[in-house]
């Protein structure tokens, strides 16, 4: 069976086994359809098609290949022998879908070994967070702008030591759907869990698509998505209505230093990025999630990013961040804004 149909079938079967104890997951699982086609509908996705065929190509993986998964390093790695020949034939495939922003992945053996070297150490923000996090284990988890899926696959570990029982990756970009499902297909069965199913889905949606109070989720992260929200109060609502009572909410965002009256709303883009809105400092972020109905509230780590961690990359070669930073002073963005700096909040819902 092709990779993205076995991977919305493993969807498909995980909801309907949801919906026996969870009757709001029938509505998940009527949107279900429309949500997997449009991501296909070349009218709103003029690169669908090329995506879609890019992932379809990809060499089969057999029992040959001595297949081996570790979700749980610092680049996802699926250890494969494989011939010359394949291992060109991905690079070729995985190169029709850059930019690859969030990583790294490592897919083949020694002699070839392809190393996707991703813009961002996506590994950086997870070894920031994971400290802070409430065990895993068992947990089902919302990864809310997910993008390529590398956090989802981490969150998911097949060490069996800390792996949730699911994790329901979502994100619009159809481009990052794609990336996400050429990792899936090297990873194969490795993911499943105890019941046989595959422990991490994509659904190629916003948030917002989702049914508001579904409460289903023992762990729901936001990161890197508040900062790109008009209305940040919405997004922590949304956020809350996916979490069950008591859940755990990460949220990892930009700050500003301040207090809790401190709030940068940039005029016009942010670091080159046209679609930032509110930059809180730590405080007013505190201030918003208590207010939203959170509950021990703590922020947990504070980074200024460096241009170690997000760069450009063979594997994205546009502007990164040592463009977006003031070739005078490092300490402040093109536009005179503060450097991006995160914030990692974890809070209960209340
Ligand atoms: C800066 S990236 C962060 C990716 C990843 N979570 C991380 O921390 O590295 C922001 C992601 O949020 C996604 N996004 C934007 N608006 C969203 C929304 N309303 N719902 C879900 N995802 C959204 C974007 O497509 C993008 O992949």
């Amino acid at each position: 069976m092709k990779t993205i149909t076995s991977a919305e079938r493993e969807l498909y079967l995980t909801l309907h086994h949801l919906s026996q104890n969870h009757p709001i997951v029938n509505e998940w699982l009527t949107r279900l359809p429309k949500w997997l086609s449009t991501i296909k509908d070349k009218s709103r996705y003029a690169h669908a098609p090329a995506y879609l065929s890019a992932v379809n190509r990809l060499p089969s993986i057999t029992r040959e290949h001595n297949r081996q998964v570790d979700l749980n390093a610092d680049a996802i790695t699926i250890q494969l022998d494989w011939t010359k020949a394949e291992f060109k034939q991905t690079q070729a495939l995985l190169k029709n879908l850059m930019p690859w922003r969030k990583g790294p992945f490592i897919i083949g053996n020694d002699i070839h070994k392809l190393h996707i070297d991703t813009e961002w150490h996506s590994d950086w923000k997870w070894n920031r967070v994971a400290p802070h996090l409430s065990s895993l284990q068992n947990r089902r988890i919302l990864d809310v702008g997910g993008g390529s899926g590398y956090h989802g696959w981490r969150m998911a570990n097949n060490s069996d030591e800390y792996g949730a029982k699911t994790v329901i990756i979502i994100d619009p970009s159809c481009l990052f759907y794609h990336q996400f499902m050429a990792v899936r297909h090297f990873v194969g069965d490795a993911d499943k869990n105890e019941y046989g199913n595959y422990r991490t889905h994509y659904i190629p949606v916003p948030l917002e698509a989702l049914p508001k109070q579904s409460q289903l989720f023992d762990t729901v992260f936001s990161m890197g998505v508040l900062y790109h929200r008009p209305s940040p109060f919405e997004h922590l609502n949304l956020l809350k209505g996916q979490l069950v009572k008591g859940g755990e909410l990460v949220l990892e965002t930009l700050v500003v230093e301040g207090d809790e009256r401190t709030v940068l709303v940039p005029s016009g883009r942010y670091a080159k990025m046209n679609n930032v809105y509110f930059l809180p400092s730590v405080s007013a972020l505190t201030l918003w999630l208590e207010k939203a109905g959170f509950v021990d509230v703590r922020c947990v780590d504070i980074d200024v990013t460096s241009v170690q961690e997000q760069r450009a990359t063979e594997w994205m070669n546009y502007q990164s961040l040592a463009d977006f930073l003031d070739v005078n002073d490092s300490s402040k963005t093109v536009e005179g804004y503060p450097a991006p700096m995160r914030a990692v909040m974890v809070a209960r819902k209340g």
